[in-house]
């Protein structure tokens, strides 16, 4: 272990050991500081080690966000964790990995919705939102990463930062104006052990389907979620079209000027106009 990796002997108000019985998995690397949770998960992935692997940091010293950018949180408040799935054997017709990242935001917006009580939005490809009387912004994001083929050898490190006890000013510099945690939204304390059970529950949920086309009612599920659907957005700083919601390989469709359709597999999407988009609470 390098002097930037520091293993926790508890966490939560209990010795590491026990989480991993508490919930269910096959193990759990709990760290005080680590450079990145999804660097521990993947070196154990491509060793072996099955789904459910769990790595959990109280801090990170080089956190990974998409599209190459770093993912900040103050040590102790935020919820960093990492997950390795393994997608089972599938039909090279029914491959669709591009849905795999979004069937993890469902999972976390459907986790913080019973721990919380509050509405998620999940904004394509992987940022959870949400939106109370008290604040607005990003609560949540994932980043997948892995090395995948339909034979079920391989493997996806979902790697996810959920904002659960950051107070206003806790937030980095850049990312003050749009992020927010569920201690703002709801006024008091989450457990980040039961957002973990809560979380594993859900991911159980869909474990079968990984990596295989939406079924009509998660297309349902993520059109309810959707705060893109029916906006002008723009793709990577550029005016694109009105978002059509998402299609069932898990890209994004998007209505340009003119009246074509293109499905959109990568890029940085953002609304044209600030609105609000209201999210409800989609799963009971
Ligand atoms: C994003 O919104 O850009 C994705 C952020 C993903 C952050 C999580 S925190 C746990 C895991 N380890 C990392 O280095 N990144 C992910």
């Amino acid at each position: 272990m390098s002097d930037s990796e520091l293993l926790a002997r508890s966490w939560e108000g209990r010795p590491v050991e026990e989480w991993r019985g508490v919930w269910n998995v096959p193990s759990v690397a709990i760290y005080e500081r680590v450079g990145s949770t999804n660097d521990v998960a993947r070196r154990l992935a491509e060793a072996g080690a099955p789904a459910r692997t769990l790595v959990i940091a109280d801090l990170q010293t080089a956190g990974r966000g998409r599209a190459g950018r770093a993912w900040h949180a103050p040590a102790g408040v935020a919820l960093l964790i990492s997950i390795v799935l393994r997608p089972g054997a599938t039909d090279a017709a029914e491959w669709a990995p591009g849905t795999i990242p979004l069937r993890v935001g469902l999972a976390v917006a459907r986790a913080v919705e019973r721990v919380a009580d509050i509405p998620v939005a999940l904004k394509w490809p992987n940022d959870l939102l949400i939106e109370t009387a008290r604040t607005r912004g990003k609560l949540a994001g994932i980043l997948c990463e892995g090395s995948l083929g339909t034979a079920g050898n391989g493997y996806v490190v979902a790697g996810i930062g959920i904002n659960v006890g950051q107070s206003a000013g806790e937030f980095a510099p850049g990312i003050a104006e749009t992020a927010t945690s569920l201690r703002l939204a709801i006024g008091r304390p989450v457990s980040r052990a039961e957002l973990v059970a809560a979380l594993l529950e859900e991911i159980a949920r869909f474990d079968d389907g990984l990596g295989t086309p939406f079924p009509p009612e998660i297309l349902e599920e993520l059109a309810a979620r959707d705060p893109l659907l029916g906006h002008e957005i723009t793709v990577d700083g550029e005016q694109r079209g009105v978002a059509a919601g998402i299609a069932t390989d898990g890209s994004l469709i998007v209505r340009e000027e003119g009246g074509h359709i293109a499905y959109l597999h990568s890029g940085t999407v953002r609304l044209s106009e600030s609105g609000t988009f209201a999210p409800r609470k989609v799963h009971p």
